[in-house]
């Protein structure tokens, strides 16, 4: 039987290559696969199908698709970046964006007619620290705890982001805007 540590590897397989440490990958997906079962109101999800967010009105895209646009716009953008000199740390910055909305299964459930809602988690705690929670937990580097909480508006009231945060914060958003306007102009 596929567990959902089968799934996770499946799903972001591409993405997961791109870390060189084999501890550290393990440990990303460990915290993937805990979000899932925690997630849903602690009736878990069976996989990251559910929609990435619930403020676009009508949003279809899949929180996996998500996750993955985000991690190869990090990627791509980083590449570019170095050739200006600046130094990026492809492990930490590919695990800070695999796990930037990890808290998001805690934050949403499914209600009976299958409609996704805020869940009661999500009602008293935002997917940046949550996320941050479980990635301490597992014992995630501090860099990556600490670009998971400063992902979104969070992380704009300081301690500064790293320069792995700010690649990741800025592609979220990078994915996020361009398509709440597209959405939005239909
Ligand atoms: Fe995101």
């Amino acid at each position: 039987m596929k567990t959902l540590d089968d799934y996770v590897q499946e799903v972001f397989s591409n993405q997961l290559a791109q870390i060189s440490d084999n501890t550290l990958r393990q440990k990303v997906i460990d915290v993937c696969v805990e979000a899932l079962k925690m997630g849903n109101d602690g009736n878990g999800w069976k996989n990251m199908d559910f929609p990435f967010t619930l403020v676009i009105p009508g949003v279809k895209v899949p929180f996996v698709d998500h996750v993955r646009i985000v991690t190869d716009l990090a990627l791509q953008s980083a590449s570019i970046l170095e050739k200006q000199g600046i130094p990026v740390n492809h492990d930490i910055l590919v695990a800070s964006a695999i796990l930037h909305d990890i808290g998001k299964p805690l934050e949403f459930a499914l209600t009976s007619s299958g409609e996704v809602v805020k869940s009661n988690v999500g009602n008293k705690l935002r997917h940046p620290i949550t996320g941050a929670g479980l990635a301490m937990k597992h014992e995630l580097p501090f860099d990556v705890v600490q670009n998971i909480y400063q992902h979104s508006w969070e992380g704009d009231k300081g301690p500064g982001r790293t320069i792995e945060g700010e690649i990741v914060h800025r592609c979220d958003f990078l994915h996020f805007g361009p398509l709440k306007i597209s959405l939005e102009s239909k």
